[in-house]
């Protein structure tokens, strides 16, 4: 390698900046915890570095890319979903991104069911009482009871990676299944659930039979005990199909008062006045949330609301916050490691310097023809 890169990191991702140092990469890392301040990212990028990595916190729109307009050659993120880079503006200054889709999958969605399972199961109030040394009695049904979640109905809203690891996951559990994506539908994955669910029937290791099948959005909130959402932030003009509010006043008094709403995708999908309502006025049974329309939650946020504290979970961004999911170096396991490759890719031109050919870059639509960054 001839020339040595610049990187700035807005976080500490761990072990894997290590990596880069050691392919002789000058590496400066943000020192603080929290995010730094849009002025301080624009100052390091107009210093000339080649590469700089980002998380979910910080915004990236043209005022970066401008600020390193013939120096910076990537913005590489260390999350999956990407609604905090301005795509249209990436595309404009011809940079490339990168994300760290796959490896979080699987984490993801099993905090998605075990968050699902503790707001149905009131595993949080049953803490709380025996904490609290309030467990006086063992009682058929007092203080509270919860919902059994093996054998019922859900919801998965949006078929991506996420929705189908988490659709895998309620099979195991014996639900039937509902699914419903605005823009992906996944009929192979489907039809392979269906016969896993058909097969664990015929050999007992399930009594009931289940079924699994994409419907409309009314249909599927209509009738499910459980809705789980997996969809992108997509803003009005992002897309034909934007997810913005997706669960509005409208659509949350679409599901039965005995239903539960999980979101692990992001907060602005879910309008949190119309959620904090429902749950209040008992439209829906209870709610799970690790995403909030501002991050981190606000003390006044009205989900914090004590009158609906046993219905309510809440979470801190945390269902990809599994040690090697997060960390691990290898690109194949941990975000930090996907991350720092998706970096290397593009900063020292892998794949022939071919940006459409680099798995990790979200904006392949800006490189239609072979582009050799690399110096
Ligand atoms: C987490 O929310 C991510 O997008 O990786």
């Amino acid at each position: 390698m001839s020339k040595k890169f610049r990187v700035f990191a807005t976080c500490d991702i761990g072990e894997s900046l290590e990596l880069l140092r050691k392919r002789a990469y000058e590496v400066e890392v943000y020192p603080e915890p929290q995010a730094p301040p849009k002025k301080l990212i624009i100052e390091k990028v107009k210093s000339g570095i080649d590469g700089l990595i980002t998380t979910l916190r910080d915004p990236i729109d043209a005022e970066i890319f401008a600020a390193g307009k013939d120096t910076l050659k990537v913005v590489a993120q260390m999350a999956v979903g990407f609604d905090n880079i301005n795509r249209a503006d990436a595309n404009r200054y011809k940079l490339p991104f990168t994300h760290t889709a796959d490896v979080l999958t699987e984490a993801t969605a099993e905090f998605a069911f075990f968050m699902l399972g503790a707001l149905a199961r009131k595993m949080w109030s049953a803490e709380h009482l025996t904490r609290e040394n309030k467990w006086s009695f063992w009682h058929p049904y007092l203080p509270f009871l919860g919902d059994e979640v093996t054998g019922k109905t859900i919801a998965i809203i949006g078929t991506g990676r996420i929705g189908l690891a988490m659709i895998k996951k309620c099979c195991g559990f014996d639900m039937n299944i509902l699914c419903y994506d605005p823009a992906y539908q996944n009929h192979e994955y489907v039809k392979a659930i269906q016969e896993t669910m058909d097969l664990r029937h015929a050999k007992g290791i399930q009594k009931e039979k289940t079924w699994i099948k994409y419907t409309s959005f009314e249909d599927a909130l209509k009738q499910v005990d459980f809705v789980s959402v997996h969809v992108p932030l997509l803003r009005e003009g992002e897309s034909e199909t934007p997810t913005y509010h997706l669960f509005n006043e409208k659509n949350l008094k679409m599901m039965k008062p005995t239903a539960f709403l999980v979101n692990t995708s992001r907060g602005p999908v879910v309008d949190e006045a119309a959620l904090a309502r429902a749950l209040k006025e008992n439209w829906i049974a209870g709610a799970a949330l690790d995403v909030y329309e501002k991050e981190p939650l606000p003390a006044d946020s009205p989900l914090r609301d004590p009158a609906i504290e046993d219905r309510c979970r809440l979470y801190p961004h945390f269902a990809s916050a599994g040690k090697i999911t997060r960390l691990s170096t290898d690109p194949n396991k941990g975000m930090a490691g996907r991350c720092v490759q998706g970096l290397i890719d593009v900063l020292e031109g892998n794949y022939g310097g071919d940006i459409t050919k680099m798995p990790y870059v979200v904006n392949k639509e800006a490189f239609g023809k072979l582009t050799n960054i690399a110096s």
